[in-house]
């Protein structure tokens, strides 16, 4: 498509140079003409007025020809909007518990196969890290578990329903997601975690922030909670932004928290204020966490480790590590060395 107005702007404004360049030609051989006496001005200046008037037309005929070309890729794009299904489904969710149950699930974006026949279990009441190298697919199942895209085969189920016949607004009522790239809006703060829940007063607001560990940040604003956070947060470091999308997450409370962990940049002191309001956030709830530190890593109940879009092992820590020839053990002693190289 992009090609289509490329090709057409290009062809536009070949043809007004081919124009223009009569003008000038006309006006070059006139000049000429002029000076070697075989015409004078007045006949030269009749010709321009002539070929003016004889281009004009077709200058506004190309300038429509163009609006004809690039309605016509709008138009595509229009239609390629309608022809999209969108997610339907019921919009009543019962389910009976929190488990999320992928059963051979298999997904493209649009060539190659990013998940092939991806099978676990993330149980109510446990964290299930999903671990893996960069490209993996483990945002990917992730995305898949929120029902943000559907399974090309496979099922996944969340209490022993099918999600891809809940309505995805449903669905999510269940979810509480913190993802790395949290959207924050330019509001402030008090209504940027109000987002979790709608309608939740003001108290109830202040005592997520409290529990995510907000609180201290937000005394030091110029108007506290009243304080605007400009676009995407940009007045707050990486850390207060996660702190806030926890806080919206325990405001929400729902029975599902997908965890794409995003403490990696964190400076320590950070890092444990994040940690000790995730492990409110988590208490009993059905947690799938990407995991980027071997240290959530460690205090998982189940880990599953993604390779090429495939469950290479899964397993609790401790059975992994006992596995002769582990993907995970190797991803393990990798980190701890790593770790050492950057102290
Ligand atoms: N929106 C998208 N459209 C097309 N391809 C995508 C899209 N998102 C991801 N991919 C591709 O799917 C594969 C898996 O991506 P995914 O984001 O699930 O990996 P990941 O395991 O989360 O990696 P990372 O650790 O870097 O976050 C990658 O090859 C990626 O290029
Ligand atoms: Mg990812």
């Amino acid at each position: 498509m992009i090609k289509g107005e490329l090709a057409t702007g290009i062809f536009v404004n070949a043809a007004s140079v081919i124009m223009r360049l009569g003008v000038a030609t006309t006006i070059l051989t006139g000049a000429n003409l002029i000076l070697s006496g075989q015409v004078d001005f007045m006949t030269l200046f009749m010709f321009l007025l002539v070929i003016t008037r004889v281009y004009a037309p077709f200058d506004q005929s190309l300038a429509l020809i163009a609006e004809v070309f690039m309605s016509e890729v709008s138009a595509e794009r229009l239609m390629e909007i309608y022809d999209t299904k969108s997610a339907g489904g019921k919009s009543e969710f019962k389910p009976n518990g929190h488990d999320i149950v992928f059963d051979n699930v298999s997904f493209s974006y649009s060539d190659g196969k990013v998940l092939d026949g991806v099978s676990f279990t993330a149980k109510e009441g446990e964290v299930t890290a999903l671990v893996g190298e960069s490209g993996s697919g483990k945002s990917t199942c992730a995305r898949l578990a929120a029902r943000l895209w559907d399974a090309d085969s496979g099922k996944i189920t969340v209490g022993g329903i099918d999600i891809d016949t809940i309505e995805p607004e449903t669905l999510l009522t269940d979810y509480s997601m913190v993802f790395q790239d949290v959207v924050l809006f330019d509001d402030t703060v008090m209504e940027n975690i109000r987002l979790g829940k709608h309608g939740a007063t003001d108290e109830e607001v202040m005592q997520a922030a409290r529990d995510a560990k907000c609180d201290e940040f937000v005394q030091k604003l110029a108007d506290g909670y009243n304080t605007k956070i400009g676009e995407n947060g940009t007045k707050l470091s990486g850390g207060e932004r996660q702190r806030i999308s926890i806080a919206r997450a325990l405001l929400k409370n729902a029975p599902i928290v997908l965890l794409d962990e995003a403490t990696a940049s964190l400076d320590v002191e950070n890092e444990s204020k994040v940690q000790s309001a995730l492990s409110r956030l988590l208490k009993g709830k059905t947690v799938l966490v990407i995991a980027h530190r071997m240290r959530t890593v460690e205090n998982a109940d189940k880990i599953v480790v993604l390779k090429d879009g495939k469950v290479a092992e899964q397993g609790s820590p401790s059975q992994l590590k006992a596995k002769e020839g582990s993907l995970f053990v190797k991803m393990h002693d990798l980190q701890a060395k790593e770790a050492k190289w950057s102290v």
